[in-house]
């Protein structure tokens, strides 16, 4: 393999070039990343009607004891449903309560993960005509084992309105299969609503569960994507995601059924939560818009008007002002400075729908005119065919075998390089420039070679990936596909993190992604294969700059004779040869590098590989670390 790594030589890639992309599908969000233990916590899943489905609150004690319904005399507008619980027992008199009281548990997504020493944080709305004695405890899933609890006492004056209660609970115990309980033994109506448990310490205080958004930190993604994939879409668009309605206290948010995977979201990680966590992971948002269109019904392009401002206002509540009406309502959620939104695709995997093209073009012309500096995301691939609309990328997505993954190394090889791949005279009058750059949001190897995630499925990733750097004047992002699984409810395989309410690990998917992550921005150096495998065998050579602290360096080489402190970072060069052996056979490979600047000062090297003893190995909760 050789290497010729002068500067001269150099490509830059793209600073944006390695991302992830977050979908709300296999409750990665609800049940995943957002860190709410409680599910369906304003007793709304079932939409507005009642009785709605309370799933999966349970109640404890049996009819003679409690009765529980739902009603629609919450205080939140918008999600008007509550829970009535009437209690037919007390503590003394003809009807005495079971000694543990009578109530509600909430197991949380398949069990809530408990922890000794660790502090909860419990907000309940409640309301009752009479003084009310509850008990809000966390316990083990057969309600048994106590691991946390706490008694409120509310005289009937202090609950006859609405009220917020708060509690912080420490747990004694861990048990990763705990639930929320609210009891009482005294007669009586009591209504709640909007419950929620949350632990207090998450991934930089903004809701986020640490573990898993550390593992999304440490790819050190450059953009994220988010929040769907078909979940922006929805099966009918009455259940796709609509921002408006997930922004704003968490009490106030309707919540919304997700009806391509499946399952009911509180909408607690809504859009404003997404914005924040590109923000703490140092990536770009970039937000895909329904555009009037899901899988089964589309809105007509005559009548668009109405969802294009709806996204106008959405691009203002991440970057306007924290005087303009949809900038305030941002500042009101605690982040006055603007989010760097400068991406937007148009739909998800929509082109070709009978009114894409027309809708396409309306959000287009009003994005740009109010946002000129926006980058906007075409579903159409213009790597097949001559795109026939302006777009500054447009959106490449795949999920095929792993041989056929592998061979894509070479896609993009041939892709023009001599401008937009446009017929430009159907768009005469368009005052904008059209730099068509391809954004592969979505890859993955799938089916039988992939199973929940094999070292195959990664090799042969890792190939197309490669092949994407050395294309990387055209391809500008690329993102795998879907990034997390909550294990109880895999929507779709293989995926990148997998979880459940305690545990998680990375599929070598997942860990192929740490190869690249210093490919962004970084420069690209030709490569040369000769090898009678080199069929098999693709190779990718990088250099980047880092800053490395090393006062002590600065002390004995340098005098700073400038009025300016240095923190002492000098910059170290640092250098990076990745090769894939997608072939049967062990290749040696002797590797040269020409031109490399300081390489008489290099300090050594190191070689990270990516293997296992068999191709279909897998990593799992017994085994986290079998292939990595
Ligand atoms: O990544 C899973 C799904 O695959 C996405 O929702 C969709 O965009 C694609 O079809």
């Amino acid at each position: 393999l050789r290497v010729t790594a002068s500067q001269e030589l150099g490509q830059k890639i793209p600073d944006t070039l390695f991302g992830i992309f977050f979908e709300e599908i296999n409750h990665a969000g609800a049940g995943g990343l957002w860190a709410e233990l409680v599910s369906n916590r304003g007793f709304e899943a079932g939409g507005p009607n009642t009785p709605s489905n309370i799933d999966p609150w349970s109640i404890i004690g049996n009819e003679s004891f409690i009765s529980v319904s739902t009603d629609r005399t919450s205080c939140f507008e918008r999600n008007k449903v509550a829970l009535r619980m009437e209690v037919l027992c007390d503590s003394k008199g003809s009807i005495v309560c079971p000694q543990n009281g009578v109530g509600i548990y909430n197991p949380g997504y398949w069990g809530m993960n408990i922890e000794q020493g660790k502090i909860y944080k419990v907000i309940l709305h409640v309301r009752s005509s009479e003084s009310v004695t509850i008990s809000v405890s966390l316990t083990s899933s057969d309600g048994l084992q106590k691991l946390a609890s706490t008694n409120r006492l509310a005289a009937a004056s202090d609950v006859s309105n609405w009220t917020k209660m708060e509690f912080l609970l420490q747990s004694e115990g861990t048990n990763s299969n705990s639930r929320l309980q609210l009891t009482t033994n005294k007669k009586g109506v009591i209504w709640f609503d909007q419950v929620s448990v949350m632990p207090l310490e998450t991934y930089k205080g903004h809701g986020f569960r640490k573990e898993l958004a550390s593992m999304l930190e440490e790819l050190k993604p450059r953009y994220m994507r988010f929040p769907g994939g078909c979940f922006v879409e929805g099966e009918w668009l009455r259940n796709a995601f609509r921002w408006r309605a997930t922004i704003g206290s968490w009490e106030e948010r309707p919540g919304h059924f997700g009806d391509v995977w499946m399952y009911w979201t509180d909408d607690g990680l809504g859009y404003f939560e997404f914005l924040q966590l590109a923000e703490d992971l140092g990536a770009f948002p970039i937000w895909v818009i329904n555009n009037g269109i899901s899988h089964n019904d589309e809105v007509d392009t005559t009548v668009i008007s109405p969802f294009v401002q709806e996204i106008l206002d959405g691009i203002e509540f991440a970057r306007g002002s924290p005087d303009s009406t949809w900038g305030s309502a941002r500042a009101a959620m605690g982040h006055p400075e603007p989010f760097q939104l400068n991406y937007v695709a148009i739909g998800n995997e929509d082109c070709g729908k009978k009114f894409y093209q027309g809708n396409y073009l309306k959000f287009y012309y009003a994005i740009k005119a109010a946002y000129p500096d926006i980058n906007i995301i075409s579903n159409c691939d213009g790597s097949s065919r001559q795109l026939d609309h302006p777009a500054d990328l447009y959106d490449f997505h795949v999920y095929t075998s792993a041989s056929n993954l592998f061979s894509m190394n070479t896609q993009f090889d041939h892709t023009s390089r001599t401008g937009p791949n446009v017929n430009k005279d159907s768009f005469v009058d368009n005052p904008f420039m059209m730099q068509f750059q391809v954004f592969v949001s979505e890859y993955a190897v799938t089916g039988s070679d992939a199973g929940t995630g094999s070292l195959l499925a990664a090799l042969a990733e890792a190939g197309f990936l490669i092949g994407l750097e050395r294309n990387s004047d055209v391809v500008q992002m690329a993102s795998y596909a879907p990034l997390f699984v909550n294990a109880n409810d895999r929507c779709w395989n293989p995926d990148a993190i997998v979880f459940n309410s305690w545990q998680q690990y990375g599929t070598p998917s997942y860990w192929v992604q740490h190869f690249f992550k210093e490919s962004s921005g970084a420069t690209l150096h030709p490569t040369t294969i000769q090898a009678n495998a080199s069929n098999s065998l693709v190779a990718s050579a990088i250099t980047w700059q880092s800053s490395v602290d090393n006062s002590d360096y600065l002390k004995i080489k340098f005098v700073n004779f400038g009025t300016d402190i240095m923190n002492g970072k000098v910059p170290n060069q640092n250098f990076f040869v990745q090769i894939v052996n997608f072939g049967n056979d062990i290749v040696n490979l002797k590797i040269s590098v020409a031109g490399l600047q300081n390489a008489v000062n290099s300090v050594g090297s190191t070689m990270t590989v990516l293997t296992s003893s068999n191709l279909k190995d897998e990593n799992s909760f017994e085994e986290p670390n079998k292939v990595v």
